[in-house]
């Protein structure tokens, strides 16, 4: 891995605006001293993530993902820590260092295959645009592609015949190794060969929006109809949905997501503006896929075919889905007219009528359940019975308990059958914001190291005992030590405690960032605080049996403190706050 310097990362952090980095992809408002959206991470109908542009830290409340700049974009879009750098470096004008920049064998060519990768997929939409490309652009005019979406999505042509990857990338060995790594080249008894020919092509990207492989249909009829990239280091199926990173921004900004079967769906709803289309490249849809969609939006509609082969496609879908679902998620289904797909029917229908089908016709997840079930099982006593049992063991994957709960009386409604009450092996899925570590501090440590990473000066302030606050907590403790050595050294007043320490603690920076989007700890509640913190202490060395002066002494600190705290509360019953 790169290594960067500290001074130099500092510098590319000190001239980044995160603020301006998170507004690319959420709306945020000014709320007190920092700003709220709605959380890019998880989905949400009130606004819990919060921004600091004075601490350039995030924060959000309901997810508990929280960090810096290089944080935001290797989690939001994928970065590694060195592309994060580099991007970030590069946006604010810096060159990276020479030393920084000499990369690994490996990251060498990881970096050519993404170019490679671009390369070829900019080739096929310039070879759609050649005379030998006329038969494939004249396909796509009969379909009904507008110019814009076969620029925007990048589909292209390959011709028939092969040699036109060497054409475009050169023949000798090494690149032909390279192209067959990225899946372009085959290799054949007689050597390599395009695996791509006569197609049509549409340019597959990852989250980030890099190209990563490519699928290939056939113009009008042949076998196989669709050829897809062969998986590789960068393509990956089972983790891709076609049009993610196209309509990532949009499906959060309409709450609108669609899931459908192929390419041209995808693109026929875009070319009618619905640009929440996603679907998988053309296998059964996974557990991952589906935890993806359900992190974009909480009530995305699955539509499919009306005949045996989408139900079953269905079915299936809804048992991967099971172990994901909550009740706060509302997944619809949607089944379609037999032999249609949302191509073909936004062609004879137009758009508006499909989103309507999409909002009057399509089936919550419970009733599609219970309707699948009902099918499975057949009729008669045992057909219930069969119901009740595959309806036991498919709740048995669910780890809502709730929603389970609420299920399970729908199937013992309809099929007159208690279902039998097995023990659960259920594993409670711990909220992310009750970080282990965060979940150790009481409220008062809480909102005391809160008040101190939100105004640096207060550390300057902190009375001697202060040094042994926190000591029982190793992780939040090395931190807050840390933050007096910073403070002893730093020159001036501007230091910021907080920016310094995500520096230096990565690992603690999402604790970092909630005690800074924390709301405001104000003076008179950070007095209390401390007040607090000092008895707490003083009851801690108690506890350990001081000699008689020593106990003396502190008991009769802690009346002090005792008096002091009342007249404070005095104070804030008047101020009202
Ligand atoms: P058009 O016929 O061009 O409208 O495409 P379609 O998307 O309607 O095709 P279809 O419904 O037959 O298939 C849906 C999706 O399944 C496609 O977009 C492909 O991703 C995938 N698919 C279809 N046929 C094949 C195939 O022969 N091989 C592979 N690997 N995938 C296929
Ligand atoms: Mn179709």
């Amino acid at each position: 891995m790169a290594n960067f310097s500290p001074s130099f990362l500092d510098e590319v952090l000190s001239r980044t605006d995160l603020v301006e980095i998170i507004a690319r992809h959420v709306e945020l408002k000014k709320s007190g001293s920092n700003m709220m959206g709605l959380c890019p991470f998880h989905n949400e109908k009130s606004p819990s993530f919060s921004v600091s542009a004075d601490k350039q830290l995030y924060y959000c409340f309901g997810c508990g993902k929280g960090g810096g700049p290089f944080q935001f974009l290797i989690e939001h879009d994928g970065y590694s820590f060195p592309e994060a750098v580099e991007y970030l470096a590069e946006k604010v004008g810096m060159e990276v260092p020479q030393d920084a920049q000499r990369q690994t064998g490996d990251e060498a060519r990881e970096k050519k295959a993404y170019e490679m990768l671009v390369r070829a997929s900019e080739a096929m939409s310039r070879a759609l645009t050649a005379p030998t490309g006329s038969k494939a652009a004249e396909y796509l005019k009969q379909r009904d592609l507008p110019a814009s979406i076969i620029r925007d999505y990048g589909i292209g042509y390959v011709p028939d015949g092969y040699g036109f990857m060497n054409k475009v990338f050169g023949s000798d060995a090494r690149t032909n190794a390279q192209l067959e790594a990225i899946g372009l080249l085959f290799k054949g008894d007689h050597g390599y060969g395009d695996r791509f020919r006569d197609r049509l092509m549409f340019t597959i990207r990852d989250r980030r929006g890099r190209v990563v492989g490519f699928g290939g249909r056939v113009l009008g009829t042949g076998e196989p109809k669709y050829l897809n990239s062969p998986e590789t280091n960068w393509f990956h199926k089972s983790d891709l949905l076609y049009g993610f990173s196209e309509h990532r921004d949009c499906i959060r900004k309409s709450k609108q997501l669609v899931v459908v079967e192929g390419y041209m769906d995808v693109l026929a709803l875009a070319t009618h503006d619905l640009k929440f289309g996603l679907a998988p490249l053309g296998t059964a849809i996974g557990e991952r896929q589906i935890r993806e969609i359900f992190r974009l939006c909480d009530s995305p509609v699955f539509s499919f075919d009306g005949d045996r082969a989408g139900r079953q496609a269905a079915w299936r879908a809804l048992e991967r889905m099971m172990p994901l679902l909550k009740a706060e998620l509302t997944p619809r289904f949607l089944y379609l007219p037999e032999g249609e797909d949302p191509d073909s029917l936004l062609k004879t229908e137009g758009g508006q009528a499909f989103q309507s089908r999409l909002a009057d016709e399509s089936k919550p997840v419970l009733e599609t359940w219970l309707l699948g079930l009902k099918n499975l099982a057949g009729q008669g006593a045992d057909g219930r019975a069969r119901m009740a049992k595959k309806a036991d063991a498919m709740l048995a994957t669910m780890t809502d308990s709730y929603l389970r709960q609420a299920w399970q009386q729908e199937v013992e409604k309809a099929t007159g059958i208690s279902l039998q009450q097995q023990r659960r092996h259920v594993t409670a899925t711990p909220s992310p914001a009750a970080n282990s570590e965060i979940a150790e501090l009481n409220k008062i440590e809480d909102r005391f190291i809160s008040g101190l990473m939100q105004k640096t000066e207060r550390f300057r302030h902190l009375p001697d005992c202060a040094k042994n606050f926190f000591i029982g907590n190793d992780g939040v403790k090395s931190l807050y030590l840390r933050a007096f050595s910073i403070i002893a050294d730093a020159k001036d007043n501007n230091t910021d405690i907080a920016r310094q320490l995500t520096r230096e603690f990565p690992d603690s920076q999402t604790m970092i960032s909630r005690w800074v989007n924390q709301a405001t700890v104000q003076d008179i509640e950070y007095e209390s605080l401390l007040l607090d913190m000092e008895s707490n202490d003083i009851r801690w060395h108690l506890k350990r049996g001081p000699g008689l002066s020593e106990t003396v002494r502190l008991q009769k600190r802690m009346s002090e403190l005792k008096s002091q705290q009342r007249k404070l509360t005095e104070l804030l019953n008047e101020t009202g706050a």
